[in-house]
């Protein structure tokens, strides 16, 4: 059976290109890193090339970059590494769990936090974040891309008020990394997170950038790995496969990759609102990533139609794949407003690099046949199709 997968913001598939670069890590160059001899040293070199790598994505010095097991250490990393108990942190209500969950986690520590809303759109407000800030304010921790929506939050406008502030600014940029430019000097931003599935690399790997200066406490106790701030033996075929990635999407941006994408999203939108009725694309009006697109198809249940598209070969999405089987709808979308039938009712479409113009046709030939089987098995759909 023909499979095709628009699941990318859940994971993404290595690259030939990645993977063959990892290949000689595993059983050739195997040394630790941190061995002195000719075994180590060439381990040493390869993983500081990948550093410089992963830089050159953001703009920044490798020294300022730290390997990390994926995006939720990168996160958890940059909170509990500036806030103390008794400081207070201001985060969104549509943050992923690896960042609304640590913020719980500080609350706990006795920590205030506070949750900025977001508007119909998905977008946080810059005024609001000013509002909220306090002498005790330590962290502002916002996303560069959400998850669900694609989102893209003005990551620089809030840079500018943390500097003003003298606030630490963490952006998670996990679902940005590869699909829209990051500097993280024009950002302002003091600590940023990446992760490597998300853009081509392995699953387990991720990075920390961590601005020259920023007194970052450590998580883990061990080693002096990573100049101390996190122990640990590095994962070196999957640091390898995040350097290569990283070159790979500074190469693929320069071939203007993300416009050409960006237009098979867009196509993807304007066919299926053109052909299903009653539905419409969450967070639309945004300035979004190139690859997503979250679209609602109101009267059917997400997790049906997904289950339905995947009996046919489809691979999409309800939301955040860690909280598919979740009975609640999605946080994310329900904080921009929307009802929590709509929110139930919606799916993620997520690109990746491999995906080709016939596997969107293909997409575009199932998806709307399925919404009109499911609906005409729905009776929501029938009582209001009889009444209107
Ligand atoms: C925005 C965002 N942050 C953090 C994470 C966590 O990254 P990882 O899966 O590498 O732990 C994800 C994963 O879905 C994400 O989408």
């Amino acid at each position: 059976m023909r499979r095709v997968y628009l699941d990318n913001n859940a994971t993404t598939p290595v690259l030939p290109e990645v993977f063959e670069a990892m290949g000689p890590y595993f059983a050739e160059h195997f040394g630790n890193a941190s061995s002195i001899h000719h075994h180590g040293q060439e381990t040493r070199s390869a993983v500081e090339r990948a550093r410089e790598s992963v830089a050159a994505l953001l703009g920044c010095r490798s020294s300022e970059i730290v390997f990390t097991s994926g995006g939720t250490e990168a996160d958890n990393l940059a909170i509990s590494g500036v806030v103390r108990a008794g400081d207070h942190v201001i985060t969104s209500t549509i943050e992923h769990h690896a960042v609304l969950n640590s913020c719980k986690h500080l609350e706990a520590m006795g920590c205030e936090v506070t949750y900025v809303r977001v508007d119909g759109r998905g977008l946080v407000d810059p005024d609001e974040i000013r509002h909220a800030l306090r002498p005790q304010t330590r962290l502002i921790t916002i996303m560069m891309a959400n998850n669900e929506t694609g989102v893209l939050q003005p990551v620089e406008e809030i840079g500018k008020i943390a500097a003003e502030a003298d606030v630490y600014f963490h952006a998670d940029a996990v679902q940005a990394a590869g699909k829209a430019a990051i500097d993280v000097n024009r950002l302002g931003c003091d600590l940023l997170s990446l992760s490597g599935h998300k853009m081509h690399a392995p699953q387990g790997v991720g990075a920390l950038y961590v601005r020259k200066g920023t007194v970052l406490e450590a998580m883990l106790y061990g080693g002096s790995h990573e100049r101390s701030r996190r122990a640990g033996t590095e994962n070196v075929p999957g640091i390898i496969g995040l350097g290569k990635a990283a070159q790979l999407a500074i190469e693929a941006m320069q071939r203007g990759d993300l416009a050409k994408m960006g237009a098979m999203r867009d196509h993807i939108e304007q066919k299926i609102l053109a052909e299903v009725e009653s539905s419409g694309v969450n967070g639309v009006g945004a300035p979004r990533v190139p690859n997503t697109t979250n679209i609602h198809f109101d009267y059917i249940e997400g997790e049906a139609l997904v289950i339905a598209l995947d009996l046919k070969g489809l691979a999409v999405s309800t939301g955040a794949a860690c909280s598919s089987g979740a009975i609640e709808p999605s946080h994310v979308l329900t904080a921009m407003g929307l009802p929590s039938d709509t929110a139930r009712a919606s799916l993620r479409f997520s690109l990746g690099k491999q995906n080709t113009p016939e596997e969107i046709q293909f997409a575009l030939d199932l998806v709307p046949r399925t919404v009109a089987r499911l609906r005409e098995l729905s009776p929501v759909y029938n009582r209001t199709a009889v009444s209107s």
